[in-house]
């Protein structure tokens, strides 16, 4: 392994979730460096965020037989990846033997890929063929990685939906990690946009572009019948009757409340950061918190009423 002049420390500090359960089993531990294998490239973490996902898995927050089947995949008793944390972005400190697309010293950010989780520590090990791109330049990495949950998420639901220019399409569920970006990727894909979250949000959800706006907590909220080529749930809570409902004929759906499973590419990072760069597509971030208070990101993230990111700022130390 190369590394910046075998600088690195032995130990760092990370977040674990020590065994299933709300916010507070989250522990902070020093542990050892993750093992920057062939392939693969060490990222000293500047920001990550806590999201649905963590949340999820942390408390197994899916009714069964899902819940069973996640323990099989996550643990039976306790995680047996403990340190969450599905996104980054940091600094390239060390190479795994074979990595050349990337430098020490580049700035990158993504996804840490499937369930390997990883983000909610100093460092994090990476494939170089994940899903992770460089930073533009001078950009926050805070803003940065607000960017990675939600926006490739949206991307991957709204092309699953048939997302093309001129369609009308309706974000259900707008203002949360996925729905805010999905408003404004759909939006920079030249189709109209109606988004709809309750009340509170219309001000925010208007300001990232969208061209119309339901309350869902207005008294006689309905959805137009019949109105859209594409309709998107980004929160997983609208019936799919409903759904059906506000179709076009031969319009299509998707949600992000099944048992489809999104999949996080380098492309969508890339994407992510032009459009980013461009000053298309805005980062929407309720709070940042310093990384020791990572309990209260895990608790906005329950509350369910979260808008956009929860962004976890890792400050200096090892
Ligand atoms: N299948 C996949 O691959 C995949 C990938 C990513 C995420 N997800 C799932 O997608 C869901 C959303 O993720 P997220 O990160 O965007 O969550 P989030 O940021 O925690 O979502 C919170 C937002 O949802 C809104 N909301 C809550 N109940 C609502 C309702 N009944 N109708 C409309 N809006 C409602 C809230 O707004 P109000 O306060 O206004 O209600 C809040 O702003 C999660 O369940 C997550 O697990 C699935």
């Amino acid at each position: 392994m190369k590394s910046k002049a075998d600088a690195l420390p032995r130990l760092m500090q990370a977040a674990l979730a020590t065994r299933y359960g709300g916010p507070e089993v989250i522990e902070f531990k020093e542990v050892p460096l993750p093992a920057c294998g062939p392939g693969m490239v060490l990222v000293k973490v500047e920001a990550s965020a806590v999201n649905a996902g963590d949340a999820r898995a942390r408390g197994l927050q899916v009714a069964q037989p899902m819940r069973t089947l996640m323990r099989l995949v996550l643990g039976v008793r306790r995680l047996r990846k403990p340190i969450l944390g599905t996104v980054y972005a940091g600094t390239v400190v060390a190479l795994g033997e074979g990595a050349t697309a990337f430098r020490i010293g580049d700035r990158v950010f993504g996804a840490t890929p499937g369930m390997s989780f990883g983000g909610h520590a100093r460092y994090a090990a990476v494939p170089q063929d994940s899903a992770i791109a460089r930073m533009p330049q001078g950009a926050d990495a805070g803003d940065l990685v607000s960017l990675v949950f939600g926006g490739a998420t949206a991307l991957f639901f709204l092309e699953k939906a048939g997302a093309a220019p001129g369609k009308k399409a309706l974000i259900y569920g707008a203002s949360g990690a996925v729905g805010s970006m999905a408003v404004q990727i759909a939006n920079i894909q030249g189709m109209t946009v109606t988004a709809v979250a309750s009340g509170k949000n219309r001000e925010l959800v208007t300001s990232l572009g969208a061209d119309n706006f339901l309350a869902y907590d207005a008294p006689g909220f309905t959805l137009p019948a019949a109105a859209f080529d594409l309709v998107l749930d980004a929160v997983g809570k609208l019936p799919g009757k409903l759904a059906q409902a506000a179709l076009k004929p031969g319009g299509q759906s998707a949600t992000v409340g099944g048992t489809t499973v999104s999949k996080e590419t380098a492309a969508h990072m890339q994407t992510l950061a032009e459009w980013f760069k461009a000053g298309k597509l805005k980062p929407v971030i309720q709070q940042r918190f310093a990384f020791e208070d990572i309990i209260k990101a895990h608790e906005l993230v329950d509350s369910g009423r979260k808008v956009g990111s929860a962004v976890l700022m890792m400050g200096s130390g090892e």
